[in-house]
């Protein structure tokens, strides 16, 4: 028999790093509960910090017009982690049960959490703690067990990329090797995308352990062989045994010092995270929060709407929770990167 979806009052937060495509989903959920079940939206503000202040508000069908293209959040967001306990005072630990309370008092039938791991995890707490919740993955590190893909991946890699292909020009008119550090967190994912993409000479990622000699080796053998200049794309979250705050700093002094190849670097930052998502993070962020609607109107709580073969699947939170998904060093994209002389560093 059909659930009853008419008068369901939906919460929905986003947390953790913003990234473009989050209205999106936002407008994608929404719309779909408003129009297609009859359901009511509330949006949190600012992740699990409204859910602890009850700083939320209604969300007309109206409200969520004119959303689609615009970066960041409506909602704002935080990295707050209400079970996060370590050194934190006694008032703080309680914000679990005031999630809880604030959940009964605002009425909530289901509460939508879009977020990356961090998020994802505290959603899976939520779930064991009898609250009805959905997950919708975010985030452009593309590190979400239990998906193909997160929404923000594909605007970074163009961010990215474009990044890449100014550095072509400036790096050969000057003979220089360029250095590009790319956020990831622990992934190589934007690295690796946008590496290929824009024709990285060198692509460094945490999950390929990097040896400077033989990119030293490699980069002279470049020159050695008339290649005026190289693009080395660095991955933020690979070993950075220097006092530098940038890994792509401290490679930059390395590479000079062994080669005597003119260096400079880029940390291209927040700009990776920011500004309008791409066609097809919208279309994702659409896929996956229209999907989240019909979850809830089927009942289907405790699991996160994931891309599997570019179909959509639930995937439970309790599964995603604490997992990774990282690069393979053998990802067949690695492979034949290698087979095209690309260095990966070791
Ligand atoms: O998870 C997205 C991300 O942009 C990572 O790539 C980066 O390491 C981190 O967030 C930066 O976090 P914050 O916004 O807290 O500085």
């Amino acid at each position: 028999m059909a659930k009853k979806t008419s008068g369901m009052k939906i919460g929905i937060l986003t947390a953790g790093g913003d990234c473009p495509g989050l209205n999106a989903a936002i407008r994608g959920v929404g719309k779909t509960a408003i129009v297609r079940y009859g359901m009511k939206l509330v949006g949190i503000s600012d992740g699990f910090t409204g859910m602890i202040t009850k700083d939320y508000r209604e969300l007309s069908e109206r409200d969520l017009s004119g959303i689609l293209t615009i970066g960041g959040t409506i909602l704002g967001t935080s990295r707050e982690k209400p079970f996060k306990s370590n050194g934190k005072k006694k008032s703080e630990l309680r914000k679990p049960d005031l999630i809880r309370e604030h959940y009964e008092q605002m009425g909530l039938d289901c509460l939508v959490c879009i977020g990356g791991n961090g998020t994802l995890k505290t959603a899976g707490l939520l779930a064991q703690q009898g609250l009805n919740v959905i997950g919708i993955p975010k985030t452009i590190d593309n590190d979400v067990w239990g998906t193909d893909i997160t929404f923000g991946f594909d605007s970074a890699v163009n961010i990215a990329t474009e990044a890449i292909d100014r550095l072509h020009s400036t790096a050969n008119s000057h003979k220089r090797i360029m250095l590009i550090e790319l956020m990831g967190h622990n992934a190589g994912w934007i690295a690796l995308y946008s590496g290929i993409a824009g024709g990285g000479d060198v692509i460094l990622i945490p999950e390929i352990p990097y040896s400077e000699e033989k990119i030293a080796d490699y980069l002279l053998h470049r020159a050695s062989e008339n290649k005026p200049y190289s693009i080395v794309v660095v991955a933020e979250g690979i070993k950075n045994p220097g006092k530098e705050r940038s890994v792509a700093q401290y490679l930059s002094g390395k590479i000079f010092e062994m080669t005597g190849l003119e260096t400079r670097e880029t940390v291209l930052g927040y700009i990776q995270r920011g500004g309008t998502p791409s066609p097809m993070d919208r279309v994702l962020a659409t896929r996956y929060g229209t999907a989240a609607a019909d979850m809830i109107a089927r009942h289907e709580f405790g699991n996160m709407v994931a891309l599997k073969n570019n179909k959509i699947v639930s995937v439970p939170l309790s599964e995603v929770s604490g997992r990774l998904k990282l690069v393979d060093p053998d990802n067949p994209l690695v492979v034949q990167a290698r087979n095209m002389g690309t260095s990966f560093g070791d």
